[in-house]
């Protein structure tokens, strides 16, 4: 039996790649503007960072985090999201360093144990940042913006900005206690999931993609009709700052988001081109965690975003300067044109062009038919005749047009009709 990958898990093949780097890169140029630096996390860490961050009522340390024992019999799990390796980084090295706020991003796969289906994978990639040491609200519209300054660079479209408050510590309490209270008034009419977990975690009802509890959720309390005074001023200045920026967004009073940390500002990005799984991005404020993990206390503001998704919804067909095939496939006739062949292609990949050939060596047609599968811009045919003459024939691949070029005058020629085509 052939050996296939895991369920829910992916091969990002090299035909695809290009579209990775590409998103990559466009992180890479914007966030530093915004003063983010990346930092790289391991990729399993201590099962406690995760239960004790995410919450133990929630879905993913419930049910669908990959955890095992290793042979040192530690518990051990595969990181289901990047802000709790963050936050145990920031203490840990002690990198807290007031009064300014120190910005991170990350890039890489993260583990979840949930039903495969289109968008929801078990093994899945992730951009996030996090900004950590201040409350001001003016952090929180910052990243925002620069989030969709990233979407916009990328050329997305028929994207929402959704954002909530989740309030705090002070309003919290009571507004849960209110929230059980109604919910238990029409628990019959809520999923079993719902019923089993409303007491522990009733904010989840809210957002429950389950029609029944939608309509039952239209009817619960809000909790942004319930926040103190100073998470009301926080949330109205957000807004206020978010539409100074002419940032468009909408207030979801549902929005709370599937992780426990969160409190004041929380926000998600969603498409419509994405179908049942269609949040691109989410994040928010989390105030208390790094106290949590034994830190000092640190205001933090952060998102991760769905690579996978991301993918799936970029204009790459629209993107015509990006390089998806080689530049030149070399073509060469007869055992004489062996080393000359070797070291053109040698001096045309130092001078920074991607240059493929066969390395069989194998007829005209059969080399003609492998420069037009590589879909290469140009081909170059080397014959004997060439070789004497020292002039060789560039065929643009697409136009068919020929041009004879002395050797010295290759580099130059192939950046020339590259750029004018
Ligand atoms: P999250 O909402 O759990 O937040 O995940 C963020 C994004 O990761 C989602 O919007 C989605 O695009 C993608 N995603 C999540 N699960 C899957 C999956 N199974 N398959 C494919 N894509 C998926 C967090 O992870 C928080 N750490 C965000 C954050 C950072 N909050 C503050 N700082």
């Amino acid at each position: 039996m052939k050996i296939q990958s895991i369920r829910g898990v992916k091969d990002i093949l090299p035909d695809e790649i290009w579209k990775w780097q590409y998103i990559e890169s466009v992180a890479h140029n914007i966030f530093p503007r915004y003063g983010f630096r990346e930092i790289r996390l391991p990729i399993f860490e201590d099962t406690r960072l995760f239960s004790r961050s995410i919450g133990e009522a929630t879905d993913i340390v419930e049910k669908e985090m990959y955890t095992f024992n290793d042979r040192g019999g530690d518990s051990i799990t595969l990181r289901p999201e990047g802000t709790a390796s963050v936050v145990r980084a920031y203490v840990q090295h002690k990198m807290c360093n007031p009064p300014s706020v120190l910005k991170m991003f990350y890039i890489g796969p993260m583990f979840r144990y949930e039903r495969p289906q289109a968008g929801r994978l078990r093994q899945f990639n992730q951009i996030g940042v996090e900004a950590m040491g201040s409350p001001s609200p003016i952090v929180d519209v910052e990243v925002m913006t620069m989030l969709m300054e990233f979407f916009r660079e990328l050329g997305l479209n028929n994207i929402k900005l959704e954002i909530n408050s989740l309030g705090s510590q002070e309003c919290r309490p009571r507004y849960r206690e209110l929230l059980k209270a109604e919910i238990e008034k029409s628990l019959d009419q809520l999923c079993s999931n719902c019923k089993a977990r409303y007491q522990r975690n009733p904010l989840r009802v809210l957002d429950c993609k389950v029609e029944q509890c939608g309509k039952v959720a239209v009817g619960l309390p809000k909790i942004i009709d319930h926040l103190d005074a100073a998470s009301a001023e926080h949330f109205s200045e957000v807004r206020s700052l978010l539409d100074s920026a002419s940032t468009p967004y909408s207030v979801n009073a549902s929005l709370v988001r599937g992780l426990d940390y969160y409190n004041r500002t929380a926000f998600e990005v969603t498409s419509k081109n994405l179908g049942a799984q269609n949040a691109i991005c989410g994040g928010g404020r989390y105030d208390t965690l790094v106290e949590e993990l034994d830190g000092p206390s640190t205001p933090c503001f952060g998102f991760a975003l769905g690579l996978e998704r991301l993918v799936s919804l970029v204009p790459f067909n629209d993107m015509k300067n990006l390089q998806k095939y080689p530049d030149v496939f070399i073509v060469c006739l007869g055992e004489e044109t062996k080393t000359t062949g070797f070291q053109i292609a040698h001096e045309l990949r130092l001078k920074g062009f991607w240059v493929e050939r066969d390395y069989e060596m194998g007829s005209m047609k059969s080399q003609m038919r492998k420069a037009n599968k590589s879909q290469s811009r140009f081909s170059l045919i080397l014959g004997e005749n060439e070789i004497r003459s020292g002039k060789f024939v560039l065929k643009h691949m697409e136009t068919g047009e020929q041009i004879e070029c002395p050797v010295e005058e290759l580099a130059t020629e192939i950046a020339k009709l590259s750029a004018d085509s």
